[in-house]
């Protein structure tokens, strides 16, 4: 009998689009159903940003671009990074991706064997353990608790680290609790993994997205030419999740071999694109400051409503566009929790186990939506009790 391979039985998706799929079923049967599930911005690309997009495509920017991504591109990377990290990377550093996601995929197979250890975030972005799996090495989770605000804690990554560690993956500002490491605890996971010469990826979408605080990146100790390699991309702070474009900045000695990932998986980032988002960096950045206004406002209203719903606790996040709330008041389980919400509330929600086991007693709100939405889904809680 023909039979798939076990990697592909290793691999696994993302529940946030499972629960689209049960809120759409809902809605088709008239349902009305509030989004909280799916983590993108609520608005459209800014429009400097979707013009220069038509005009490439107009400007025949539709042919293959050579994998790594455009020089141009590459360049105002360059510049965002110095601008943003402040290190200069060289240019030959740095890989355009379509979209953050084949930068952790390829950076993983790149630097991750069968039987080593990978250290991550948990509750954590599902595609780290997915990919970990897919490999064949061993997913060593560490375990973010409220105590300390859902920041990763450095001591506990030492305690995990074993003769098989090979890689800490660093997600901060981090889904799906919109925790921010501090500076010093960042550096603290930059100067163990140099001491135990272990790899770091730093996969920092939400990079422009905190309130009140800074975003650090681990990849600045050694500039990502040793160890770090440091990810970023678009999709989030410029509204631009559609339009698959990342970026990836890596030490020379792995260039070459992600560079052979991106011609066999996807041949090049599409051109256009690429042209939209040199607008992106190089644009009016007004958009993210305004964009980030609002969603402060939006935290600061579903963080106070969360924590007037009997049952229910919220921090209050200092990244991103996610609320975390601890839910164990309610006695139900984070499964049956956002069950509950989705079939006696219509609040289509995520539990905190789809992002690992220690997300258990908790649920995932993704605020980009609007106040409005927000009121009506509390008091809808609120009442489903
Ligand atoms: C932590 C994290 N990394 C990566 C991604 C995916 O980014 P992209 O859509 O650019 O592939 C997401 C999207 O939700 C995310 O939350």
């Amino acid at each position: 009998m023909v039979q798939l391979s076990e990697g592909a039985s290793r691999i696994y998706g993302e529940a946030a689009f499972e629960v689209l799929a049960k809120a759409q079923e809902l809605e088709e049967q008239g349902k009305n159903i509030l989004h909280f599930e799916i983590g993108e911005p609520d608005i459209e690309t800014p429009k400097n940003i979707a013009k220069a997009g038509i005009k490439a495509i107009q400007d025949k920017k539709t042919h293959y671009v050579p994998s790594i991504g455009i020089t141009e591109l590459r360049k105002a990377v360059q510049d965002e990074v110095e601008k943003t990290r402040d290190y200069r990377p060289d240019i030959e550093q740095i890989l355009i991706t379509p979209g953050l996601k084949p930068g952790i995929f390829f950076s993983m197979l790149a630097i991750v064997n069968p039987g080593d250890e990978v250290i991550y975030q948990d509750p954590g972005y599902p595609t780290y353990g997915s990919v970990t799996s897919f490999i064949g090495a061993k997913g060593i989770m560490v375990p973010l608790s409220e105590k300390n605000e859902f920041r990763m804690n450095p001591d506990d990554i030492k305690d995990r680290i074993t003769k098989k560690t090979n890689l800490i993956v660093v997600n901060s500002p981090q889904n799906p609790t919109g925790s921010v490491m501090t500076k010093s605890e960042i550096e603290a996971i930059a100067e163990l993994a140099e001491e135990h010469d272990i790899y770091v990826v730093s996969d920092e979408i939400y990079s422009k997205m905190t309130y009140d605080t800074c975003h650090y990146t681990p990849t600045a100790r050694d500039e990502a030419k040793e160890r770090t390699v440091l990810l970023d991309g678009f999709s989030k702070y410029y509204a631009m999740t559609g339009w698959r474009l990342g970026y990836m900045v890596a030490p020379h000695t792995m260039v070459d071999r992600l560079q052979n990932f991106l011609v066999s998986a996807v041949s090049c980032t599409a051109a256009f694109t690429q042209w939209a988002g040199i607008e992106a960096l190089t644009g009016d950045q007004r958009f993210i400051s305004d964009m980030m206004k609002r969603f402060k406002e939006k935290r600061n209203r579903i963080v106070k409503g969360l924590n007037s719903i009997s049952g229910f606790h919220c921090l209050m996040p200092k990244g991103a566009f996610y609320a975390f709330p601890n839910i164990k008041g309610t006695g139900m389980s984070s499964q049956e929790c956002s069950e509950h919400l989705l079939y006696k509330a219509g609040v289509a929600v995520l539990p905190g186990t789809a992002f690992g086991p220690y997300g258990e007693g908790y649920l995932r709100f993704s605020y980009a939506t609007t106040l409005e939405n927000i009121d009506v889904a509390i008091k809808r809680i609120q009442d489903s009790f």
